[in-house]
């Protein structure tokens, strides 16, 4: 038997509850999410804690934490323009992606000091990273200010995926070949590793599944 480590996580500050978190919650899937401002200059900047929340229509979540009491560039453009891009991180894009994480200030695109080569979106503003193997339009659904106000929610329908032929196959995408990058707790990031398979025990919604079903989970 092990020993564990009591917290009270009630009387956990700011600073020692982030380590916690994100040293717990791991791997986290990484949204490089472009936005554009009022005057339609391009941001970019990763988000780890970050996944999908609903399938009927399909949405994402996506916490963004204020920078020492000030709104982050892409908070402040998803408010105001209601529209924004996750593309996804993977190990090709690792060190482009991970730069973007520097404090650019308002108005200084990180897409021109990095030389992002970037596509147009179809149905909203923002628009997409090329080296991205998978890019979805989204567009603002709510916004939710958690806890003591440090962190928001944003949560965005997308309204449209672009997925490369390099992982889609015209029915599923194919995580081996999109190899997408995972961050850990700290400096750290992470592939996929092996890879498992098991068959599905229940169908998934909307019909079948791409996995086989038993004859067992059709009862
Ligand atoms: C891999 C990675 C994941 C990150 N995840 C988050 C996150 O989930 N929420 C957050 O507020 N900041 C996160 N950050 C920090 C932001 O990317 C950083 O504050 C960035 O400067 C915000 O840019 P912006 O002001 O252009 O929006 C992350 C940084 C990296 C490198």
């Amino acid at each position: 038997m092990s020993d564990f480590t009591f917290l009270d996580a009630r009387g956990l500050d700011t600073a020692e509850a982030y380590r916690l978190v994100i040293g717990c919650v791991v791997p986290r899937p990484i949204a490089w999410i472009t936005t554009v401002d009022g005057k339609g200059c391009v941001n970019a900047a990763p988000f780890s804690s970050y996944n999908y929340v609903a399938t009927s229509p399909p949405m994402l979540a996506v916490n963004i934490a204020s920078r020492e009491g000030a709104i982050k560039d892409t908070a402040r453009n998803i408010r105001e323009t209601g529209e924004f891009v996750v593309n996804v991180a993977t190990e090709h894009t690792m060190e482009a992606m991970h730069a973007c994480g520097e404090n650019y200030p308002p108005g200084i695109s990180e897409i021109d000091a990095l030389g992002i080569d970037l596509l147009p979106s179809r149905l909203v503003r923002p628009p997409r990273i090329a080296s991205t193997p998978v890019q979805m339009e989204c567009r603002l659904d709510q916004v939710v200010v958690l806890g003591r106000g440090v962190n928001t929610l944003f949560i965005g329908e997308v309204v449209a995926f672009h997925l490369s032929s390099d992982v889609y196959d015209g029915k599923r995408v194919d995580s081996a070949r999109m190899r997408p990058l995972a961050r850990l707790g700290g400096p750290f990031y992470a592939g996929l590793g092996e890879i498992y398979h098991r068959p599905m025990l229940q169908r998934p919604p909307g019909g079948e599944g791409w996995l086989p079903i038993t004859e067992a989970s059709k009862k």
